[in-house]
């Protein structure tokens, strides 16, 4: 699997992998992480690759010519790459999502900056576009970088263990349970003594009970929407 970043400032990105379960993963080959800066594409002779957007409007706006000569590259050398765009003006990005794109054998990522990227670009390579939320960056790289990382990490062999993948939020509608590790008692606080018993069958119900109250306070748009499929079953 490999990762291209096509971005700007591709030293915003390059920390992330220096460490951890990505570094690790990267060195046992489960992935594979590039850059493509496409000012290095620009036919402007002072490299530029902005201007000022038709109709006005502050800020700068990306131009097609850099972006169109980068991607061509990226797409003549791999003719698989698939090509996301990160912008606050899309659908949002989700768990299903991750493990969609994790199948993939090249995904690539294009961060816009300014005031965004000229619409003629993302209209002739994108492959999909995703918001990570409604806010707004000062950049894509950000958001870039969360999904990347959530795509990474249902890589086959990227946690080492893919039972913990399983378990986890969104992979039901339900928010996980609380965890709690040693010790049993820190500063008068302690953990919710089933969790200690080793009943597993008290202990999966008590953090169903448990994911359902947090589900409930945090979204209860969920809860109900896990309430109505569990009475259809
Ligand atoms: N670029 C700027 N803001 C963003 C957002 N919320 N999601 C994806 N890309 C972005």
């Amino acid at each position: 699997m490999t990762f291209t970043f096509v971005t700007l400032f591709s030293n915003l990105i390059e920390g992330y992998f220096n460490d951890s379960i990505l570094k690790r993963a990267m060195e046992k080959s489960l992935f594979s992480v590039k850059y493509l800066n496409p000012r290095d594409f620009s036919t402007n002779k002072h490299s530029k690759v902005d201007d000022t957007a038709f109709g006005g409007g502050a800020g700068m706006v990306m131009n097609p010519q850099p972006l169109f000569d980068a991607l061509d590259s990226l797409k003549k050398e791999d003719e698989n790459v698939h090509i996301v765009f990160m912008t606050p003006v899309a659908k949002p990005f989700v768990q299903n999502d991750a493990k969609r794109l994790a199948k993939k054998s090249h995904v690539a990522f294009v961060s816009g900056r300014y005031e965004g990227i000229d619409e003629r670009v993302i209209e002739k390579y994108a492959d999909e576009v995703f918001s990570i939320g409604d806010y707004i960056l000062t950049g894509g790289e950000l958001a870039s970088l969360v999904v990347c990382d959530a795509v990474s990490r249902n890589i086959e062999g990227v946690l080492g263990n893919s039972a913990s993948l399983e378990v986890e939020s969104f992979e039901t509608p339900l928010l996980e349970a609380p965890s709690f590790s040693k010790p049993k008692l820190y500063e008068g606080l302690s953990v919710p003594s089933e969790y200690l018993k080793g009943n597993h069958s008290k202990i999966r119900s008590l953090k169903l009970a448990l994911s359902e109250s947090k589900t409930k306070f945090f979204r209860p748009q969920e809860l109900k929407k896990h309430k109505a499929t569990q009475k259809l079953s």
